[in-house]
Formats: C-alpha cells, sequence, structure tokens
C-alpha cells in the first residue's frame, strides 16, 4: 500500500513511500482497522518514511571517495566500495568485492555509479590482444564484471570507463549513452569519459574551460600513476551529485511520473 505523510509531518515534499502489507497485517491484527493503527504507530512509519527520505547512493569501485564525498556533500547517503582502502573518510567505504555486496544489499540503493577496471576493456590497451593471447581472457573476464554492474538491481545506475574496445562492448551488450571530457566541468584537461546510463538523464557539462592538457599521459611512470591516472575528477563528481540527485529524489518523490 502507499502511505502518504501526515497533514501534520514537517514533510516538505509530497512524496509517498510503499508499506509491504506484512508491515501492516502482523499476524491476528489488522492494523489498518485497529486502534493501534493510531498516532503512534502511524508515527513509527511516518520515521521510517524520512529515514527513507535519505537517497541512498552506492559508489563502485572507488578508493578516492570523490564521487561519493560529492552525494555525501549535498545530503545523500552514499558510500564506496572498492577492493582497496578508501583514501578519506573509512567510515563510508565498504573494502570488499562490489558485486557481493550488491547481492546482499541492493535493495537498499537508489543509485550506483560505478567505476569498473579499464585496464583490459579500453580501446588504448587494445594491441595487447594481438600479442598476448591470455588478454582475451581477462577482457571477456572484465567485460562480464562491468556488465553485471550495468545490470544489477538498482533503479538508477551509471557506470563509467574510458573509450572501450568494441569487442568489450560486444560482451556488454551495447554502447555508451554519452562521452563527457573533464574540460566540459572546469578542469583543463582532456581525457574522454564514457558513461553507460540506466534511468538516468545525460550529464549536463556545468563549467567548459579552456585548457586542453593531457595531465596524465604527461606522467612520468611510477607506483603511483596509475592511481592516479584513475582517480575521477571533482567537477564530474559534483554534477553528477547536483544532476543525478535531483533526479533520483524527484523520481522518489513521484514515482508513479517518473516509470
Ligand atoms: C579504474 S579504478 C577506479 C578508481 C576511481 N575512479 C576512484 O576515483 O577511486 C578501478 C577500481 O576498481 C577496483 N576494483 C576492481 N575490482 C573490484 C571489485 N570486484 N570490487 C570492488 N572494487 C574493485 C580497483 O581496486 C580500483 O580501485
Amino acid at each position: 500500500m502507499t502511505v502518504s505523510p501526515s497533514r501534520n509531518s514537517p514533510l516538505t515534499t509530497n512524496r509517498q513511500y510503499q508499506v509491504s502489507d506484512s508491515l501492516l497485517s502482523h499476524g491476528q491484527c489488522r492494523f489498518k482497522q485497529s486502534p493501534v493503527y493510531s498516532y503512534p504507530f502511524r508515527q513509527v512509519l511516518w520515521v521510517w518514511g524520512v529515514q527513507r527520505m535519505t537517497e541512498k547512493v552506492i559508489v563502485a569501485c572507488e578508493f578516492s571517495g570523490i564521487v561519493r564525498d560529492a552525494f555525501r556533500d549535498k545530503g545523500f547517503d552514499a558510500i564506496s566500495c572498492d577492493l582497496r582502502e578508501t583514501e578519506s573518510n573509512p567510515e563510508y567505504h565498504v573494502k570488499g568485492d562490489a558485486l557481493e555486496l550488491i547481492d546482499e544489499r541492493s535493495h537498499e540503493f537508489d543509485l550506483m555509479i560505478a567505476h569498473p577496471p579499464c585496464t583490459y576493456l579500453a580501446n588504448s590497451a587494445s594491441r595487447w590482444l594481438y600479442e598476448r593471447d591470455e588478454r582475451w581472457k581477462d577482457l571477456i573476464d572484465g567485460a562480464v564484471f562491468f556488465r553485471e554492474l550495468l545490470e544489477a538491481d538498482i533503479p538508477h545506475i551509471a557506470v563509467e570507463n574510458p573509450v572501450m574496445y568494441g569487442y568489450a562492448k560486444k560482451v556488454i551488450g551495447r554502447s555508451q549513452d554519452q562521452c563527457i571530457q573533464p574540460w566540459q566541468f572546469g578542469h583543463g584537461e582532456t581525457k574522454r569519459t564514457c558513461l553507460w546510463l540506466k534511468n538516468l538523464p545525460l550529464l549536463e557539462p556545468t563549467n567548459v574551460v579552456e585548457g586542453r592538457e593531457q595531465r596524465i599521459h604527461k606522467m612520468p611512470p611510477s607506483d603511483e600513476r596509475s592511481k592516479e591516472r584513475s582517480r575521477f575528477y571533482r567537477g564530474i563528481a559534483e554534477a553528477m551529485a547536483d544532476q543525478w540527485g535531483s533526479y533520483i529524489a524527484e523520481a522518489n518523490a513521484n514515482p508513479i511520473e517518473s516509470q
């Protein structure tokens, strides 16, 4: 059934939320007709509804915390998950396998943003496929991991990767929905970044700047280089939190219209 916030509640949106029938008919008691379904019980339902008001976001395959913290700064209940430790705010990070976490807890999340490894999927790495046979298996494993993220049972999903090799796209089943550049979001750099979207609008550029430097390519080889290469752009993270955060909040406030 659908429960609306009561007239006296301080809720500022007209969001309705679903309450399962089992919650309302516990044992022999039918709460809808019972005095139990009176003020205190409705308060419990209302508090539960308020808690659900905060949309929950998982940022999979993120050690930097950049996207996670952009959502947290806007009031979303965001966590990150990566095989590595996070670089900041470990209380909002799960160190482990993102697919395992999603298998167990997908029902909790409204939105997932995922940055799976591109090592074997990227167009720029495709020359190795013809030099080392085992690379084909790595490519297929990577693409299957990507596809499982994209097909997770979460209402809104964005999966990010650089320009992808054609065969990897075949395994995934489709091409990206859009490609963006850091220079469209306030960073004077080029790095074509592709987004596969489920139930999300295209990301709009927020701050087109003049610079077109290839900073990452110029970095000297080092242990930190691959980490630095994969660290996400704050300007894009802020655009995601702003635009997609508003979108999922709106979708949850008006579930029928957004279907
Ligand atoms: C391309 S990097 C993305 C980094 C991200 N853009 C950031 O700013 O932190 C890919 C990340 O995926 C993580 N990863 C790989 N397999 C994973 C898995 N099964 N579960 C969770 N994270 C995974 C790696 O540890 C790595 O940090």
